[in-house]
């Protein structure tokens, strides 16, 4: 393990103090950040850093947009949360607003990205029984493997990574898992008729950033319009224009039966989720049989429409494109002078670089404890694969500071190696 700069006291005490009362589920990068602005982060020790995590592509929009804080703390004191028992002054604009900006006729609002993935799958079932006519309890859903669509004990049911799900069977059914990026094993799993739906990320970004080969999203669409399957596209980590288009199903043309939505849509402010599709699937949902005390609260649908308009008023998606292009061409003119980084990939400002070592190698992990010290953070995701996703409001001039922190953190990591 790389021998990192001594943390100060106050560091020391609030990582201790987190790791006593707080469940160890998570393993964080040893910096303890209060504050945040932009591209920027500070730790508790006033040192600076670039994010190059976005809060796992939340944080598009920057960290504490002005305009944000300004809608949070304008509705905030006027009113927060009704439950959806009563009709609330916010909810009806929000719907509105959302269907119109992504092209749908219905939204159904939930909070973490992993609610959403749960909605998806159960009006999509009820989608089978009811439009498709499976019999009952029998509908399938297709998902790919190396999938990430969140931690609840359905969604853990149809993950392929052992570490998500070893210890918490019994695991649900009526899931095919076919290998990601492959028409091929899609086409023969749609064959059978208790097939109700394809869930499907356009890139694979908790798995290590896996871009499929262009043609996979319109031909796995297809394939389930033959078979009379909804495609359901995740794009909780991929939309709000984090590979520079605002849907990444859109590089494809492709227009999801139904889209899942989370993170970014609102800002990074709160969980704010969402489930978008047209009247005649989300029609099979009636009171009772679906909801959340917080979903479509007042404060989230304010705050998510100014989280959408600033993607559209700062041309988020154009930026994300452009930016992310000069990004990748400074990654790879780094990686020919630097072999320890074995590949660089992805799209507008979701990119990945994998590490010349092998998964279960600590090296990764020493790069990204090394890129701390630099004043850039980022996380190793899957071992030797570095996931590099910052905010989509960066600038050229942002982007240089990086790759001059990205090459000046490996020659010093070649050093300390020598
Ligand atoms: C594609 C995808 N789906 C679902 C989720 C789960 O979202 P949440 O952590 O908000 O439950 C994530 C989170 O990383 C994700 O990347």
């Amino acid at each position: 393990m790389l021998k990192v700069e001594k943390t100060s006291g106050r560091a020391q005490t609030l990582m201790e103090m987190e790791q006593k009362y707080s469940a160890h589920n998570y393993h964080p990068l040893p910096v303890v950040l209060e504050r945040g602005k932009g591209v920027y982060v500070w730790d508790v020790d006033g040192k600076k850093y670039l994010d190059f995590l976005s809060a796992y592509s939340a944080v598009n929009q920057g960290h504490c947009h002005p305009k944000l804080v300004k809608t949070i703390q304008e509705q905030a004191g006027k009113l927060t949360l009704t439950s959806r028992a009563f009709y609330n002054a916010e909810l009806g604009a929000f719907a509105k607003f959302l269907t119109a900006y992504f092209g749908y006729e219905k939204m159904l609002p939930m909070n973490t990205g992993a609610e959403a993935v749960e909605t998806a799958i159960k009006i999509c079932r009820k989608w089978g029984y009811e439009q498709k006519s499976i019999a009952e309890n029998q509908a399938k859903i297709i998902v790919c493997s190396q999938n990430f669509h969140g931690r609840t004990s359905t969604i853990v049911s149809f993950s392929s990574d052992q570490g998500s799900k070893q210890g918490f069977g019994p695991f649900d059914g009526g899931f095919v898992t076919v290998p990601y990026n492959d028409l091929p094993a899609l086409e023969k799993a749609l064959a059978d008729k208790n097939v109700a739906g394809f869930l499907v990320e356009p890139i694979q970004g908790e798995a290590g950033v896996f871009v499929p080969d262009e043609g996979y999203l319109r031909g796995a669409y297809n394939l389930c319009k033959q078979n009379n399957v909804l495609f359901i596209a995740d794009e909780i980590q991929t939309g709000i224009a984090r590979t520079g288009k605002l849907l990444a199903c859109d590089h494809e043309g492709v227009r999801a039966d139904m889209l899942i939505l989370g993170k970014a849509i609102s800002g990074g402010m709160l969980p704010v989720s969402a489930v978008l599709c047209d009247e005649h699937i989300m029609q099979v949902i009636h009171p009772g049989q679906h909801g959340s005390t917080f979903g479509g609260n007042p404060l989230a649908c304010k705050v998510a429409i100014t989280a959408l308009e600033i993607v559209r008023d700062e041309k988020l998606a154009e930026n994300a494109n452009f930016i992310g292009d000069l990004f990748r061409a400074g990654l790879r003119k780094i990686q020919e002078r630097h072999p320890i980084i074995s590949g660089v990939r992805g799209k507008g400002l979701l990119n990945a670089i994998t590490i010349a070592d092998s998964p279960e190698s600590e090296t990764a992990w020493n790069i990204c404890l090394a890129l701390k010290e630099h004043g850039l953070l980022a996380k190793p995701t899957h071992g030797n694969i570095i996931r590099l996703a910052p905010p989509l409001i960066i600038r050229q001039a942002q982007i240089i500071e990086a790759l001059n922190i990205i090459e000046k953190t490996l020659i010093y990591f070649n050093q300390l190696k020598l």
